[in-house]
């Protein structure tokens, strides 16, 4: 069993580096974090150094970083997951360097989600200069998509020390790591990908303020605001560049009693199953994964391509 500390970051491909980047900066709220890597934007919400990097290339989600406790862990992640039949890429000095983590591990998940465990990820000590007053106070989940959430659920329960909150039937199994309702969802999706990405903002006021300011700015919102039952968040999902869907939430429940706690089973064809508030709910797009063999952080910097064991033959394992 590997234990997941918290979610780390999201890694995600752009063709239009310098248009994503504005519209993390100026329309989502996040703060760019000083460039020292050319074609990579580091950007900020809470005391993570980043936790998006968006990165010039092929479209797409590249990976989702977990944090693990210390060395130790990473070590015996990687030898359960390779025990386990995953291949297990260990990245370089320069990979790590470019995720402001120590050291990290890449895999596939059994659906081909890419994921990364890693150690040491950057804390920045001062405040967030915010590219907007959106009121985020922090990242707060990443969701990704698997053809089978029971399969995922059996996945990311067994190996991992995710447990779930809440399903909603056959379309999404909300999981904790830790107090929060869920800081990793699964949503039921044909291909890989990245559903959305969460950032809590601090009052009500801030969702409705934002869902003003992004339909004055012509930016299409897919669902909400609206009030999630499982989670009792009052969100508002809207479409990023390059098909990136963003979140914002504010009021998700903390389960404090986790041995008490029992999943509930919610059937989205029942109304207000999504949306409490009756809204029109829809199923938000997805970001697919990269299936590459490279992307543009794994070149070396005369452009050669560095190929992962894992992905070469495209092997999921
Ligand atoms: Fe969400």
């Amino acid at each position: 069993m590997i234990t997941l500390t918290d979610i780390a970051y999201v890694r995600s491909g752009v063709a239009d580096l310098g248009a994503a980047t504005r519209f993390a900066t100026d329309i989502v709220g996040l703060e760019l974090a000083a460039s020292t890597e050319p074609g990579v934007a580091h950007l900020r919400a809470d005391h993570r150094h980043h936790c998006l990097a968006l990165v010039q290339g092929p479209s797409g989600v590249i990976s989702s970083g977990f944090t693990v406790a210390g060395p130790d862990a990473l070590d015996a992640a990687e030898t359960e997951l390779e025990r386990g039949g995953t291949s297990v890429y260990r990245g370089s000095a320069a990979e790590a360097r470019s995720r402001r983590v120590g050291e990290f591990i890449a895999f596939d998940d059994p659906f081909g989600n890419r994921l990364e465990l890693v150690i040491g990820q950057e804390t920045v000590a001062r405040p967030v200069a915010f590219g907007r007053a959106a009121g985020i106070t922090e990242f707060g989940h990443l969701c990704l998509d698997a053809p089978d959430v029971y399969d995922a659920h059996r996945y990311w329960s067994t190996r991992f020390n995710a447990r779930v909150s809440d399903w909603i039937r056959d379309r999404a199994c909300l999981l904790r790591i830790d107090p929060v309702h869920h800081k990793l969802a699964v949503f039921q999706g044909d291909r890989p990908g990245m559903c959305h990405m969460n950032f809590q903002v601090e009052t009500i006021d801030d969702v409705f303020r934002n869902w003003h300011f992004l339909v004055s700015q012509g930016v299409e919102i897919e669902m909400g605001p609206g009030r999630h039952p499982q989670s009792t968040a009052i969100f508002l999902y809207f479409q990023g560049p390059e098909g990136f869907t963003y979140e914002y939430s504010f009021g998700v429940r903390r389960i404090e009693d986790d041995a008490a706690w029992v999943p509930r089973v919610f059937d989205p064809d029942e109304p207000g199953s999504i949306d409490m508030w009756l809204g029109p709910t829809r199923r938000v797009s997805s970001q697919p994964q990269l299936r590459e063999e490279t992307t543009d952080t794994e070149r070396n910097r005369d452009g050669v391509a560095q190929r992962h064991p894992e992905t070469v033959g495209g092997g999921v394992s």
